[in-house]
């Protein structure tokens, strides 16, 4: 092969994958961006706990000035209320079922669940859709945390996108966290 159609299959190639990248953005352009805004009651105390503990290491008494440091290996199934306002009797968007899992080992680590949980909605426009969500989260964090949406569906099929999530309110272990979340879907 002369060095000129060498140039040429080069110049072939590269006509090839520019058409390829100009061309696979017609998904993207096709995308809907929604932004959700609803809050999250995960309620571990009283008669009618939302989430469980199901497994993990018999509870130590441990002194710690880190309570939950102590919960370390926990698992909990939950099956938490979504609201769209910070008060439990407030419109219910959703609920979000899924585990959570105490993964952070020692009192010197940021406490940290990982999570693996579905939205699923239950009013509103995205009634019967629902979106999946898998991550790390340090939930004690004062600032927003970031967990990433894998996938959804209904209305969120092939959805990928980020929540961020800030606590609302505490009492003990109960909590009102708040999301935002924003989603690329087709
Ligand atoms: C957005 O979603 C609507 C309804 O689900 C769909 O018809 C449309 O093709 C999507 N894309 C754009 C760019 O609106
Ligand atoms: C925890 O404390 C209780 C009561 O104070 C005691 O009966 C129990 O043996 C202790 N367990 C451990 C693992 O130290
Ligand atoms: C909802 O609960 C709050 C207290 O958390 C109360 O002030 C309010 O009246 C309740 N609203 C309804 C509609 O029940
Ligand atoms: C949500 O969808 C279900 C199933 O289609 C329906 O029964 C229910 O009435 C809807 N709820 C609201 C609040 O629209
Ligand atoms: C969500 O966005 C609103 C503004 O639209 C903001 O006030 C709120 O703090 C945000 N919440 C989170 C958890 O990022």
């Amino acid at each position: 092969m002369g060095s000129t159609s060498k140039a040429m299959c080069l110049c072939f190639l590269v006509v090839a994958i520019l058409l390829a990248a100009y061309s696979s953005p017609t998904e993207a352009q096709n995308a809907n961006v929604s932004t959700l805004q609803f809050y999250l009651h995960d309620i571990v105390s009283g008669p009618n706990p939302t989430a469980v503990r199901v497994a993990g290491p018999p509870p130590s008494n441990a002194t710690s000035s880190n309570p939950l440091a102590s919960i370390f290996g926990s698992i909990y199934v939950f099956d938490d209320p979504l609201t769209a306002t910070p008060e439990l009797n407030s419109t219910l968007v959703g609920r979000a079922q899924g585990l959570y899992a105490a993964a952070a080992a020692s009192l010197n680590d940021e406490f940290a669940l990982q999570m693996t949980v579905t939205y699923a909605f239950v009013s509103g426009p995205y009634n019967g859709s629902s979106i999946t969500v898998a991550g790390r989260n340090p939930v004690m964090r004062d600032g927003p945390r970031e967990l990433p949406v894998v996938g959804g569906t209904g209305a969120f099929r092939l959805a990928r996108g980020y929540c961020l999530a800030k606590t609302y309110s505490m009492h003990g272990m109960d909590a009102v966290i708040g999301y935002n979340v924003t989603i690329i879907h087709y």
